[in-house]
């Protein structure tokens, strides 16, 4: 088995499932138009679970059979894809949303942009370098986005909301970068 999928694995077993939606979803996911939306690294299906309840037809997608083994009542609206994100490649002009919350995995940055439909909303949040011990985040240095680095890489995109700044969910604090974002209409020429 992929060492990557034994240990989100063994991380998954430990957890307990089913906490609340990210607070960003719930606060942006209306500016997307209705349609078909894509959880790149769905864990167990927080996220994946609501924008379904919303009417989208969701594909959840993550390394972790275990993660996903965890939605045995799930709506027929939501289909998990167990998936290594490393070798995954997103469909371009498909999505009229795209979650991406606490996961980074830079060579998606393209594919997310092409991925989305003219007026299709991206909602992303993940850690940031540079916050004190007592936070969570990944150990390694390559999960972590440098400031301004989402800005940056989604700039194509028109700008609905950024921010860089400590959150709360859960037992600990964290320090991450939000973007929320639309792939803008052509404009005939
Ligand atoms: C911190 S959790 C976030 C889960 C979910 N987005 C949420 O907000 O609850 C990170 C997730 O990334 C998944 N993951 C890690 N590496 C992956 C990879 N290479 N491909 C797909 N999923 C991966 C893990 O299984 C885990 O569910």
């Amino acid at each position: 088995m992929n060492r990557d999928r034994a240990r989100w694995n063994e991380k998954h077993r430990r957890k307990t499932a089913g906490s609340a939606p990210a607070a960003v979803i719930r606060r942006f996911w209306r500016h997307a138009p209705g349609g078909r939306a894509l959880d790149i690294a769905a864990g167990a299906g927080r996220n994946a679970r609501y924008l379904a309840a919303q009417g989208f037809r969701v594909d959840a997608v993550d390394i972790s059979d275990v993660a996903l083994g965890r939605m045995p009542d799930r709506p027929p609206n939501l289909r998990p894809v167990c998936a290594d994100l490393e070798h995954f490649d997103i469909p371009p002009g498909t999505y009229s949303l795209i979650v991406n919350i606490r996961f980074l995995k830079r060579r998606l940055f393209p594919q997310i942009l092409a991925g989305l439909v003219p007026g299709g909303l991206l909602i992303f949040e993940s850690y940031l370098a540079g916050s004190g011990p007592d936070y969570c985040a990944p150990s390694c240095r390559d999960y972590l986005l440098g400031p301004n680095e989402l800005l940056h890489a989604f700039l194509p995109l028109h700008i609905l909301h950024y921010r860089e700044a400590r959150l709360m969910e859960g037992a600990r604090p964290f320090y991450a970068a939000t973007l929320v974002a639309v792939r803008q209409s052509l404009i005939p020429g």
